[in-house]
Parts: C-alpha cells; structure tokens; sequence
C-alpha cells in the first residue's frame, strides 16, 4: 500500500472542499484504493492541528458537508468562514496560535519530511515556506499561485526543478493539464512558439452571464462570489491579475524569463478600480454598480456584430522576446475562444512540432469541487511506488 501523509494549509473553501473528498473517496479507513491519502495535519492563520495517525474529521464526510454548509451561509451573508476553525479548537492536538513555520519544525522533530506532503491551499505569500520545505528535501502541492508566479525566476526555477517534489498543476486551468505539457515540451526541446487561452473560469462565465444580457455586472459579481467561484477578493479576478499570473506560470514552465511586472494587464474594468481600491472587500461589492453600465454597453456593441467578449491572456514570441499581454477581446461566437461555455477555460499552444495543429485543451474553469479533485491528482504524481 502506497499510502501519503499530507498536511493542508488553508481550510478554506477549496481545503475544506479537498478534505471531503479525500473523507469521501481516499481516506485509509474507507480501503478503497491502493493509494490512500491520509490527512495528518490541518492549518490556518489562528493555528493547526497535527496529528500523526491521521485527523478523524478524515473518516467523518458528514461532519465536512455540514461544516461547508454552515461556512456557505456565513460566507453568503457576507461573514467569514468560522465553522472548520471552530471544529479545530474542539482538538486536543489543536495549537492555538502557532505559525507554519512551527508546524514545519514539528515534522521535521518527528522525522516526518520525507513521509509528509504540505498541501498549499491559501492565497498568501508563502514563497519562502515553499523554498523551506523544498530545501529541506520536502514536498509541496500547490493551488496557491503566489510563489511560482510572484517569485524571482530563481526561486521559480528552485521549487520546480524536482517534478516528484513539487505539483503546481493546480496553479493554472484549476488542474487540467497545461502545466504538464507545457513542462514536457521544456524538457523535449520543443520550443514553444505561442499560447493563447482563457484562463480564468471566473471571468469566463462573468462574461457568459453578460453576453446573455439578464444581470448585471454588480449582480452577477455578487452571484459569482457567493458560489464560491471568485478570489476571496473578487478584485483580484477583475484586475487580471490572476489570469496574469497565470500566464506568468505558464510562460516560464514553456522556459521564458517573464515576470509579473512583465505582463502588459487591461483589467476586466476599464482604468482599473482607482475609485474603488481602498475599499474593504464589502464595500467594493455594495458599490461596484458604478460599472454596470459601461460594461453592458460593452457586451451590447459586440452582440450586435454577432460577437461576444473574452478575457484572453497571450504569449507571442518577437524577435526571441516573449511579450505577454491580457485584456478583454472581440470574439465570434463559433471561434474557439468565444464559443466557451460556462467556466470553460481553453488553452491553445503552439510548439516546433505542433506547428499546423495547435495542442488545444478545453476544461471547466474555476470551482471548489474541480479544483480539490485535481489537487489530488497532482498528489498521485507525487507519490512514490504509486499501485495501481
Ligand atoms: N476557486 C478556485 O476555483 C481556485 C482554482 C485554482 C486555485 N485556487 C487557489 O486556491 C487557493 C485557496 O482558495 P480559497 O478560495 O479556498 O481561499 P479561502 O477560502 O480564502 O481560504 C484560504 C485559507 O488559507 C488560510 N491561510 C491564509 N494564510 C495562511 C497561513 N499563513 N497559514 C495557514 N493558513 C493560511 C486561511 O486561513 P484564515 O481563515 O485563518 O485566514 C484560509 O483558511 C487560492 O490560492 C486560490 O487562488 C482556487
């Protein structure tokens, strides 16, 4: 039995959404598979929970659906998640307070590194966590964007140098599999020539829902982010920047030198959010009407031309230079690009040897459920001996 310990960071929507599933389908009590996933540790900014043998709330599916439940209802009246911190501090293990940097000290005095793999499901700059545990000859899987996308491409090139140490499929396309072609082209040779796609399932069904022309831009915010398909702060889906770092991940898998600052952003907003972007997360969702209009204007000419609008993010090579660049596009409905539908993303590549037909991969975009499936598939890549 190949068995894996993995400590969650991050017990939000997706951790808690990852932690169901792993309750639901890999749990070792359940003896479903060869490979279980056993959850021995559980983190937030409050404090963790460690427990060698594995957590209990592991073998209690239930008891996850109704904390995601109560956290759904809290988050929908505008308050946050509480319901899995809480069941935290009824642990005996639990410890009140203490940072990652203890949890890591904990495993590594247990002798647990090589046995233990931390499972970044925050969205906050944990880079040099990341670089720590990698260092120590640790491993990471990784949905939090941050350290591949925000750090130097030293670092960049630090924790991704080891594919059986480090997953972070699911910094991009939530898990498909662009990560993973992009990094074989790399490691073939194949030089990549150009990538195009829509990256960010967020900003894909925000535009299928104005398309559509029944809500409007504030609404259908508000709708997004109660359903949990937006950032924790919808204006990191709007700015762009998401998708940009996304791009930025994708740019230096294929081998190009780009960071962030790199990226030419139009965000979603025309002008970005200068009114705005002091506010509280509240307050920016109870004023962001004052774009309602001109964004409906927007969807509006380009229905009338029998288009829609996309945000699309691209690399294009010029004279050896990557020059990167995202914004909202025209497209025809039947293009590849504008017939998306939902939260569908799309990648399309371009490589010296699929030169003619392009390596294209559709997948379902953001999402709690989608996300946490692949976080564990990108725990499978990690894991040695896997049995079949
Ligand atoms: N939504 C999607 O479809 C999707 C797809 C791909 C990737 N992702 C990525 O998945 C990640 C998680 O998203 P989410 O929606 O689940 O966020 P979320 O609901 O805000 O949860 C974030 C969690 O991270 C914890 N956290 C923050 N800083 C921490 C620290 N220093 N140590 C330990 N825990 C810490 C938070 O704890 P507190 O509650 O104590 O602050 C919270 O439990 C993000 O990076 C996001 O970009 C999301």
């Amino acid at each position: 039995m190949a068995q894996q310990n993995v400590i969650v960071m991050g017990t939000g929507n997706i951790g808690t959404e990852f932690m169901k599933q792993v309750a639901l389908n890999d749990a070792p009590g359940l003896g479903r598979h060869a490979n279980p996933t056993n959850i021995i540790g559980m983190a937030n900014q409050d404090g963790w929970v460690h427990t060698p043998g594995g957590i209990s709330i592991q073998n209690s599916p239930r008891l996850i659906s109704d904390i995601q439940a109560k956290d759904s209802g809290l988050v929908a009246e505008g308050k946050p998640r509480t319901a899995m911190k809480d069941w935290m501090r009824t642990q005996p293990e639990y410890k009140d307070g203490a940072n990652l940097g203890e949890l890591f000290e904990e495993i590594k005095r247990q002798g647990l590194i090589d046995d233990t793999v931390f499972v970044d499901l925050t969205a906050k700059d944990l880079t040099s966590f990341h670089g720590q545990v990698v260092e120590s000859g640790g491993k990471i899987v990784t949905a939090n964007k941050i350290p591949v996308a925000q750090s130097s491409l030293d670092i960049f090139k630090l924790l991704t140098k080891f594919r059986r140490r480090y997953g972070f499929s699911c910094s991009v396309m939530a898990g498909a599999g662009a990560v993973p072609f992009l990094r074989d082209a790399f490691d073939t040779n194949d030089t990549v020539e150009s990538i195009e796609g829509c990256f960010s399932g967020t900003l894909g069904k925000l535009c299928n829902l104005l398309h559509e022309g029944k809500i409007t831009f504030s609404d259908a915010i508000k709708q997004l982010k109660v359903d949990g398909d937006t950032e924790p702060d919808p204006r990191d889906d709007l700015s762009g920047m998401d998708v940009a770092k996304k791009i930025v991940i994708l740019a230096r898998t294929a081998g190009y030198k780009v960071n962030l600052e790199d990226v030419e952003v139009e965000p979603f907003v025309p002008g970005g959010f200068r009114e705005l972007s002091t506010s509280s997360v509240n307050e920016f969702m109870a004023k962001a009407d004052i774009f309602d209009q001109e964004i409906a204007g927007k969807f509006a000419e380009a229905k009338k031309e029998g288009k829609t609008l996309r945000y699309v993010a691209s690399l294009k090579v010029e004279d050896g230079k990557p020059i990167v660049k995202l914004g909202l596009r025209e497209e025809k409905l039947d293009s590849p690009l504008g017939s998306l539908k939902g939260n569908g993303n799309k990648v399309v590549v371009y490589t010296a040897a699929y030169s003619k037909v392009p390596y294209e991969l559709s997948a379902p975009g953001s999402g709690a459920h989608i996300t946490a499936g692949n976080v564990r598939r990108d725990l499978l890549q990690l894991l040695p001996n896997r049995e079949m």
